[in-house]
């Protein structure tokens, strides 16, 4: 005899949505296999038609807030993004006892420990899997594959779109805008991609990794973020001099004063495991006191690899595996309220890019001014055939890999840099990483 469904209600029929109706219905034999309950759609919650998608006989609730009052609805399933109508949908799906599985990162990101601390109450499970690396099931790796280990750092890949920019103007030479563009028509790009290239969704996916990582509420992982924009082609052209790739780098490390939590550009070596991840493919490493480094790589977004993690919250759903517990609530070593440091004690050598005159002495001054701050530089590289001139002067780019430095000498040297004379226009720095080299 077949045991009772568990009876799903979709909110939000978009990329995410749509794929996983596809994934349910194509495969819904084969998964009631694997479950002691049939995974079953019993309600769809969207506003309006979308575009070639045929709800078939599934019942519709425009109002997607009667998905979560539906008595024929166990679990919602909230795929419509955005924190505002989300939030409403989720508290109220968790207010009527019913479990909750989303992809929302923003959402978890911004109202998280007042949601968990809902399902908590209800004793019902929010599920997030989808919410952080597209496919990747990195929360099921830090929940149970790790569950043995004190984790010291994580970092990673974790926006597919931002990863697929850079790929892209590293191999091909193409324009930011018109890869954005692709990113977007591919379905992995946010809403609002400049939650994508501004590193917001990455920090929302690391406030949710250092959450379970290290124990502390997500409203006390603060991310540090840096955009991409600054980036041009002659960088990577210098990085790769160098004997290093760019890449969109997440990074959540623990120190004695506190967490080091920072998302953005930097350089990784050319041979490290990350500088091989390209494309929308996303990557975690995560560093457990008793495994070591571990890596985790997939697809980091699109339809069908977000709706894979979407239906492994609902087989752990089908299969009761999924307690209502918060994501803090794994590690016993909570830190509680560690604080997150401030960009100026972060610790990495840097790359700086200075457009200086081409004249004799200038690049003494720029040695000088950075010595001056203790920091020990790496390596330097100007090449005369990347001058250019304006208003009559010849600039030439000095471009330098320092050694390890604290991020407030760093600063006070790049505001020593771009007050000489010589140098013109704003110091670019971007952070060098070695993790996996
Ligand atoms: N816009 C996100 C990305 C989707 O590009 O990674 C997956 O969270």
């Amino acid at each position: 005899m077949m045991n009772t469904p568990l009876r799903i209600g979709i909110c939000g029929l978009g990329t995410v949505g749509q794929a996983v109706v596809r994934l349910l219905r194509e495969e819904g034999d084969t998964l009631a296999r694997r479950a002691p309950r049939p995974l079953e759609i019993s309600a769809l919650g969207m506003r309006a038609p979308k575009p070639g998608f045929d709800p078939g006989t599934l019942p519709v609730h425009t109002d997607v807030l009667a998905v979560a009052r539906d008595p024929a609805v166990d679990v919602v399933v909230e795929l419509m993004g955005g924190t505002d109508d989300a939030k409403t949908l989720v508290e109220l799906a968790l207010a009527e006892g019913k479990a909750v599985v989303t992809a929302n990162k923003a959402l978890l990101s911004e109202h998280g420990d007042a949601l968990f601390a809902a399902a908590t109450a209800k004793g019902v499970p929010l599920a997030f899997e989808a919410a952080v690396a597209g496919g990747i099931p990195i929360i099921k790796a830090l929940r149970e594959g790790l569950a043995g280990n004190r984790i010291e750092w994580l970092a990673g890949i974790i926006n597919g779109t931002s990863n697929f920019i850079l790929t892209e103007m590293a191999s091909a030479g193409r324009a930011f805008e018109d890869v954005l563009k692709e990113a977007q028509a591919l379905g992995y790009a946010e809403a609002d991609p400049t939650f994508d290239v501004e590193g917001i969704d990455a920090a929302h996916k690391l406030s949710l990794l250092a959450s379970m990582a290290f124990g502390v509420p997500i409203a006390s992982a603060k991310v540090f973020s840096e955009g991409l924009a600054r980036v041009t082609p002659e960088d990577f052209r210098y990085a790769e001099a160098f004997g290093y790739r760019i890449k969109p780098l997440a990074l959540a490390r623990r120190r004695d004063a506190g967490l080091e939590l920072r998302v953005h550009p930097a350089l990784v070596p050319a041979d490290a495991l990350f500088a091989q991840v390209n494309g929308v493919q996303n990557a975690v490493m995560v560093g457990g006191h008793a495994v070591g480094p571990t890596l985790y790589v997939g697809a980091g977004a699109g339809g069908d690899a977000t709706a894979s993690a979407v239906v492994a919250d609902l087989m752990d759903l089908a299969r009761s595996t999924l307690g209502a517990m918060p994501p803090l609530a794994y590690r016993a070593e909570a830190q509680g309220s560690a604080p997150a440091l401030p960009s100026a004690a972060f610790q990495a050598p840097a790359y700086l890019r200075i457009l200086a005159e081409d004249a004799p002495g200038v690049l003494a001054q720029v040695a000088t001014l950075i010595s001056a701050q203790g920091i020990n530089i790496e390596a330097l590289m100007q090449k005369a055939q990347d001058s250019v001139a304006v208003d009559g002067i010849t600039y030439v780019p000095i471009v330098l890999l320092t050694r390890t430095a604290e991020e407030a000498a760093i600063d006070r040297a790049i505001a020593a840099l771009e007050s000489l004379p010589a140098v013109r226009g704003s110091v670019l720095r971007l952070r060098v990483e070695s993790f996996g080299a």
